[in-house]
């Protein structure tokens, strides 16, 4: 945790929820709270309801999981930054590494979407992460390093903007990266985003994303560097999420 910074957890809810569970998950989620800031990412069909359920209540923030470049256009089936705003989102994840895998997005195309949410006040998660192949060969920071310089744009750290490092290996499979190599790649970013924005880049949020789950939260948010969680799997079992933010309070 870096000192004078609030955690944020985030939930990445992926392509999970109809409109009944989405609910039920969200407002059960408002029921907790704490010291951490929380945050739910549900599919786009389920965003205004979500944060019109969520109305009135500060502890749980609403973002969208992916948004494009354009404010409008000729796009079929996109959906765009304003029109994320529009529906209450105030923050995007983009990026994650099922995009990149899933759409072919390589960092131009996140720095433009980047650019996209900023320009309308969405406070961008901008997720980095080496695969197992990378991590093997020893190239781990040096990719993570290239995915940092080509996807965030300047004006990032006055956006509040939030770096999410997942590595690819971990995200739904259960194994998790060693605290020392969580460390070492949060201190490496961290580096980093000082290097490129100043005193600002030293207070962005660093969250840690892949196979968080109850059970390991309190060890890993702990560590330095490590300003919050990106949730996926646990994030759609309520006692696991609140369990996972009561984590980050307690560090
Ligand atoms: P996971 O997903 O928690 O299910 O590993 C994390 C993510 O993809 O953001």
């Amino acid at each position: 945790m870096t000192p004078g910074v609030r955690p944020l957890i985030a939930g990445n809810w992926k392509m999970h929820g109809l409109r009944a569970d989405g609910l039920a998950l969200a407002r059960a989620v408002a029921k907790g709270g704490g010291g951490a800031e929380l945050l739910v990412c549900p599919p786009f069909t389920l965003l205004r309801e979500v944060a019109t359920a969520l109305e009135g209540c500060a502890a749980v923030a609403v973002g969208a999981q992916d948004c494009h470049a354009a404010a409008k256009g000729a796009h079929t089936g996109d959906v765009s930054a304003p029109m994320l705003r529009d529906a209450g989102a105030r923050f995007v994840i983009l990026g994650h590494s099922e995009r990149r895998a899933d759409h072919g997005e390589g960092d131009a195309a996140v720095l433009a979407k980047t650019e996209a949410a900023m320009a309308v006040g969405l406070v961008p998660i901008v997720c980095v992460g080496e695969s197992e192949a990378e991590r093997l060969a020893g190239e781990a920071e040096a990719v993570v390093t290239r995915q940092l310089d080509g996807s965030l744009p300047e004006g990032f750290a006055a956006s509040g903007g939030v770096v999410a490092y997942e590595p690819v290996w971990a995200i739904g499979t259960g194994r998790t990266p060693t605290e020392a190599d969580i460390t070492a790649m949060h201190a490496a970013i961290r580096a980093r985003l000082v290097a490129r924005f100043g005193e600002a880049g030293a207070k962005l949020r660093i969250l840690y994303g892949g196979s968080v789950k109850p059970a390991n939260a309190a060890p890993i948010l702990a560590l330095e560097n490590v300003d919050g969680a990106l949730v996926g799997g646990a994030s759609l079992v309520p006692a696991d999420f609140l369990a996972i933010a009561a984590a980050a309070k307690a560090t």
